[in-house]
């Protein structure tokens, strides 16, 4: 029978795993859709790369630096890690308000319908959230305007951060049922390209709870 220790020893190792694999997977996701796309051969062509560079690659790391296991600011103080989320959530919302912005005046320089797919609808849902949520963030900041407590306010936020965050992947997953990415990739790359968000998204799900809710949980 294993001892508890090699126990710990395994699960940690399997943590660190799943965890680079997050790192190589959220920038691997983008430079595919670079590859796909070719930003800058037409207007649209920004849309998929934008937004998979705002959530696949900008918004995991924003999320993975807070891992205890393989944060690539490991060793920074808290404030620090704090504020390069900050940062790094700005530059997601940013990315993905202009990926919005590309692909709505690109529908409308063509005379198409706008929001009409699920893909479209979830899209904005996302975009108007994340918005939301950046704005959420800012009242961590003036605890006492909100009247909750500091750490309540931190629950929210992480709970909301991973909805957000889901539905982020989501959105990816049924941009990659388009007609143009399923005419584009086909075969096993397509499936492969698929699992990325939802292995990442199971990644950040179990960093969120384990690190963060599970405490919270705990407390009587
Ligand atoms: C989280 C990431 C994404 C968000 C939030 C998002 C959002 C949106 C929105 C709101 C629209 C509709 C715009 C309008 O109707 O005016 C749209 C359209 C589109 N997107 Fe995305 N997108 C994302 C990722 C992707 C990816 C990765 C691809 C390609 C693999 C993609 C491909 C398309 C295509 C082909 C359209 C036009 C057809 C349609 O409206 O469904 N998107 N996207």
């Amino acid at each position: 029978m294993a001892e508890p220790g090699e126990d710990y020893w395994l699960y940690g190792a399997l943590r660190k795993a799943a965890g680079t694999g997050a790192h190589l997977l959220s920038l691997g996701f983008p430079i595919g859709m670079a590859v796909v796309s070719k930003p800058g051969s037409s207007l649209f062509s920004w849309h998929p790369f934008l937004m998979a560079l705002a959530f696949s690659f900008i918004m995991t790391q924003a999320l993975l630096l807070f891992s205890p296991e393989t944060s690539l600011i490991m060793s920074y103080s808290r404030k620090i890690k704090v504020r390069a989320h900050w940062l790094l959530q700005g530059l997601a919302s940013t990315c993905a308000i202009l990926g919005l912005a590309i692909i709505s005046f690109n529908k409308y320089l063509n005379d198409k319908p706008h929001f009409t797919s699920w893909h479209g609808l979830v899209g904005l849902v996302t975009v108007l959230y994340i918005c939301m949520q950046s704005i959420g963030g800012v009242s961590l900041l003036y605890p006492k305007l909100m009247n909750w407590s500091l750490s309540k306010l931190k629950l929210y936020h992480a709970t909301s951060g991973l909805v957000g965050y889901l539905l982020g992947c989501t959105s990816l997953l049924l941009g990659m049922c388009s007609t143009w990415f399923t005419e584009t990739v086909t075969g096993i790359t397509w499936y492969l390209a698929v699992c990325c968000p939802v292995l990442l998204a199971l990644v950040i799900m179990n960093q969120i709870s384990n690190a963060y809710l599970k405490k919270k949980r705990m407390q009587p």
